[in-house]
């Protein structure tokens, strides 16, 4: 039987939920980024990593890109986290840029929705919001995006689009990986 594991790095907590909802309906391990080493991780045959985006990179993702060459062989997945809705915006345009063509053709990427507290934002993140907010308030109103308005109409407030029925797809993979080497 093949073991699995997910891994995920999360600063507000939406990646962790997702996370622990993938590890309950896989029955698997679950760890954080940051209390897992590579021989741990060797010892699994798919590895699940997720983190938030941030300002187009991907939180945790480093483990994947430093130790690929130890983890190829594996089944990798990489769960996205962000606020970008994948029916509206080409979310991995961006955020593959960080991979080399051998990490992009052998990683399965899956994007989910997370959310935003305004409010509760670290002094960095909001400083880093503001900016943002001011590049989206430049653009011309005719210039923006759908996603662009959307942020700007949740601006200040929280918001939560977590969905555990999105993860479906990604179950659905790892499944049929199990049963693969059933
Ligand atoms: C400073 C900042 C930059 C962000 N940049 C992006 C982004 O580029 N794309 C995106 O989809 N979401 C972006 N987000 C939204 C986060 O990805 C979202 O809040 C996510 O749910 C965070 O997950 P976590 O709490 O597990 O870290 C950004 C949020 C902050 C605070």
């Amino acid at each position: 039987m093949k073991r699995v594991v997910v891994v995920f790095q999360s600063k507000y907590g939406y990646t962790k939920k997702y996370a622990h909802w993938l590890a309950d309906s896989l029955s698997c391990d679950i760890m954080e980024t940051d209390q897992v080493s590579v021989k741990q991780l060797e010892q699994y045959d798919i590895i699940l990593l997720g983190g938030g985006i941030y300002a187009g990179g991907i939180s945790g993702a480093s483990l994947f890109i430093k130790n690929f060459n130890v983890l190829k062989e594996k089944t990798l997945v990489l769960f996205t986290v962000g606020l970008a809705d994948p029916q509206k915006d080409d979310i991995f345009s961006e955020v593959k840029k960080q991979f080399n063509q051998e990490m992009l053709e052998t990683i399965h990427f899956f994007h989910l929705r997370g959310g935003i507290d305004f409010p509760s934002l670290s002094l960095l993140h909001r400083a880093m919001m503001g900016m943002m907010k001011k590049m989206l308030l430049k653009k011309p109103e005719t210039k923006r995006s759908e996603s662009d308005r959307g942020l700007l109409d949740i601006w200040g407030t929280k918001v939560d689009y977590t969905d555990r029925e999105s993860l479906n797809p990604i179950l659905f993979f790892v499944k049929d990986h199990l049963n693969q080497s059933a």
